[in-house]
């Protein structure tokens, strides 16, 4: 029986990459990498095995991956938030690495590496040559947590018989998520807000299209080439309020603040960041982010190596994710 490990499974992508690939093969054992304080509440099944992981302790990851002779690793876990920058290295790029030296080497069993990085490692397409962001154009991250992703990528590269492949997903969106979540708890209530005057052209990534095209991916001959994913539309920022309006059956005035405005309260927020030691949620580069007006990549080669066709839209997408937060009492 061949063995995949799936790191950070607790988390929003991680809990249905387990459940994609318990779905795809009865014969597959499907490891959850967790840490002994990972919430399980989204890892029921009981087909589930636990493989508990510290990334800093090398000699312990070394010994415990040699113990289990992994055929397949989705190295999912990873920083998206960080108090203090230097963080995002440690996790996204040194922790990564140590997870690589900890593969076991010189055999046969270990068929691929999968990572899940960011289109946030490339930055939005304001920035580059063409209308979108296309794997040869030279990487512009506009924030420290896409550095890191760069970083990451950069040193897998280095491991040249390493069989990787590396994902850069976009927005990915989907029952459990926490951060568009958001915008959707404040539509509720009656308020439809949107940060910057201009519109944008945002792409996004429904979880079960993302998990099921990871599945392929590993089970494919594919190896060494990266690949940024979204699901081939492009969208408005507008369209989420539209979306989550029509599903949530509310009506909710619209207000736009201008980017110099919340510009000046990132600025604010950092300063005191930096006297207190935490990064508030508002801060230069999420402002960054939210100044950016195109954020299309290219899914092509997803298209030419996996058949990638995904199953849903923002619209359909949308209407199940609120419909499960609806049902979770999330909203
Ligand atoms: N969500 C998106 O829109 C999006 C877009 C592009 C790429 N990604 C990438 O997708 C991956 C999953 O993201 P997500 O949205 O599912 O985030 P998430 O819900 O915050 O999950 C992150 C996972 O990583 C684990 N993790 C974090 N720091 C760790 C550490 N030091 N040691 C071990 N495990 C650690 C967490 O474990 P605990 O539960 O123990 O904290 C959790 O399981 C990340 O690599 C992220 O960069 C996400």
């Amino acid at each position: 029986m061949k063995k995949v490990l799936i790191t950070g499974a607790s988390g929003f992508v991680g809990s249905f990459l387990v459940e994609a690939f318990l779905a795809a093969d009865p014969d597959l054992k499907v490891y959850a990498g967790v840490r002994k304080t990972s919430s399980r509440k989204f890892l029921t099944d009981d087909r589930i095995h636990f493989f508990e992981m510290d990334f800093s302790n090398q000699k312990k990851l070394e010994k415990d991956l040699g113990e289990q002779e992994f055929n397949y690793v989705i190295h999912n876990a990873g920083l998206t938030k960080a108090d203090r920058k230097k963080d995002f290295f440690l996790v996204n790029r040194d922790y990564t690495e140590n997870l690589i030296k900890a593969l076991p080497k010189e055999t046969e069993t270990f068929e691929k590496f999968i990572f899940i990085s960011s289109m946030a490692a490339y930055g939005p397409a304001d920035n580059m040559p063409g209308d979108l962001v296309k794997e040869s154009d030279t990487p512009r991250p506009i924030d420290t947590y896409g550095e890191s992703k760069l970083a990451a990528e950069s040193m897998i590269k280095t491991y040249k018989k390493l069989p990787y492949l590396i994902f850069r997903p976009t927005a990915v969106y989907g029952p459990r998520e926490k951060d568009i979540y958001t915008f959707f708890t404040i539509l509720k209530k009656g308020v439809e807000p949107y940060i910057g005057l201009k519109e944008q052209e945002l792409t996004f990534i429904y979880v079960k299209d993302l998990a099921k095209l990871i599945v392929t991916a590993t089970l494919s001959e594919h190896t060494q080439k990266s690949y940024f994913v979204a699901d081939d539309q492009v969208y408005s920022n507008y369209d989420l309020g539209k979306y989550g309006k029509a599903y949530l059956k509310k009506k909710a005035l619209k207000i736009k603040v201008p980017t110099t405005l919340v510009r000046g309260i990132g600025y604010f927020n950092e300063a005191v960041g930096r006297l207190t030691g935490k990064m508030p949620i508002l801060n230069l580069e999420k402002v960054k982010f939210l100044e950016s007006l195109n954020w299309k990549c290219d899914i092509r080669p997803l298209k030419t190596d996996f058949n990638f066709t995904p199953t849903y839209n923002l619209s359909t997408g949308l209407k199940e994710t609120i419909a499960w937060y609806q049902e979770e009492g999330w909203l």
